[in-house]
């Protein structure tokens, strides 16, 4: 099918000749598009303790870089022009942010990250920088210029607080105006520059780095391993160097550690706890007066379920994981769950079956999914 806001291309055309390889504009990829809040609701989002926000200043190639929560004071104290206030996570606080991030659904969902979201007046700019990761950037309100190069000089400013390229040399550049999008593959450089008033929205993706993947396995697999037996060294020889580690004693431990084997079950765990897992900061809201099991299951065959903005569920086989913790479900159950984890959402009909009531109601009371219909600024915090 081919997709409009790709500028007509299926998502098979995309991720053959654009994803990770090389830049796509689309001008008015998406015509309805006016943006998901307001600058004033976004300084309201920086001013939250669970939401990662940073203001950066530039004035010529002078930077500055706080972090937030910030406080009103914070942004009357700000010059009229050449700032920018950027909010990760937007998805959290916004079920239009989901539902924007969405959009790009046929990449899957584990190598998502989050939805960013800024605002700047004129002049404002983080500065030519590169990313290690995709991005769609989707213009809202307002004018942006945006240059993008190739190039492989990636030398950084020495004295920035953050990534901003010494040499920019650009090859490209288009004006994006509200609704329209650019993908930008990892390592391409690139510097947004706003025109006027403007805000754009950062759908981003997740690329771990191979040593982050290994050390992160290597902890996963501390929990998980069991190498039995104890050293033993029966035919033990007279050492000349007492201090010595022998030879002997190194193929004796290695034999020992090569007692530690994985599969491609164990790297399924790992990913699904791993990729699901809440990022430092994110807030769950269990509720404060919950309902019993049973009113739980009555109301829940009112309304269906929801998972909770905050929440991460992805699946492998019949095993679930949700927030970094595993269910492995039963044949029967395994298409209500995949639902539930690509659809955020479980009708009442789907309900049916009662197997999974009482996960559903421990879910529930640790606030990962939510009863309620969700409205603008849910954070999953209904008090039900
Ligand atoms: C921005 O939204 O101002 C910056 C996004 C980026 O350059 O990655
Ligand atoms: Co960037």
């Amino acid at each position: 099918m081919k997709l409009s806001f790709l500028g007509g291309l299926t998502a098979q055309q995309f991720l053959k000749d654009y994803w990770q390889k090389k830049p796509l504009f689309v001008r008015g990829a998406f015509p309805e598009f006016t943006g998901l809040l307001s600058p004033n609701e976004l300084a309201g989002l920086a001013c939250m303790e669970g939401a990662e926000s940073r203001l950066v200043q530039n004035k010529g190639n002078k930077w500055t870089l706080r972090r937030g929560p910030f406080g009103d004071k914070d942004f009357q104290k700000l010059p009229k022009k050449s700032w920018t206030l950027l909010v990760q996570g937007v998805n959290q606080f916004l079920p239009e942010g989901t539902a924007l991030m969405d959009v790009f659904d046929f990449i899957p969902r584990a190598r998502l990250d989050d939805l960013m979201a800024s605002y700047a007046p004129q002049g404002g700019s983080v500065g030519p920088h590169f990313d290690p990761y995709d991005v769609f950037l989707i213009q809202g309100i307002g004018h942006r210029r945006w240059q993008i190069s190739t190039q492989e000089d990636q030398r950084l400013l020495p004295d920035a607080p953050h990534r901003v390229l010494l040499d920019f040399k650009p090859e490209q550049e288009w004006i994006t105006e509200m609704g329209d999008l650019l993908y930008l593959p990892p390592q391409c450089g690139h510097y947004g520059l706003a025109l006027d008033e403007c805000m754009t929205y950062s759908v981003g993706f997740q690329a771990p780095y191979a040593q982050e993947l290994a050390s992160q396995f290597l902890m996963f697999l501390q929990d998980e391993i069991r190498v039995d037996g104890i050293y033993q060294d029966p035919d033990l020889k007279a050492q000349a160097h007492p201090s010595e580690i022998s030879k002997d004693m190194i193929a004796k431990v290695s034999d020992i550690l090569g007692g530690i084997k994985w599969d491609a079950q164990t790297v399924s765990r790992f990913l699904g706890t791993y990729l699901t897992e809440p990022k430092v900061g994110v807030v769950f809201n269990p509720p404060k007066r919950p309902l019993t099991l049973e009113k739980f299951g009555q109301r829940a065959q009112e309304t269906g379920l929801n998972l909770a903005l905050t929440s991460t569920m992805l699946f492998h086989e019949n095993c679930f994981y949700l927030n970094g913790e595993k269910l492995a479900v039963a044949k029967e159950d395994k298409a209500t769950l995949r639902d539930f984890a690509d659809t955020r959402h479980l009708p009442a009909e789907n309900l049916a079956g009662e197997s999974l009531e009482n996960q559903f109601y421990q879910w529930y009371r640790a606030g990962y999914i939510v009863l309620e219909k969700r409205s603008r600024h849910d954070t999953g915090s209904s008090q039900n």
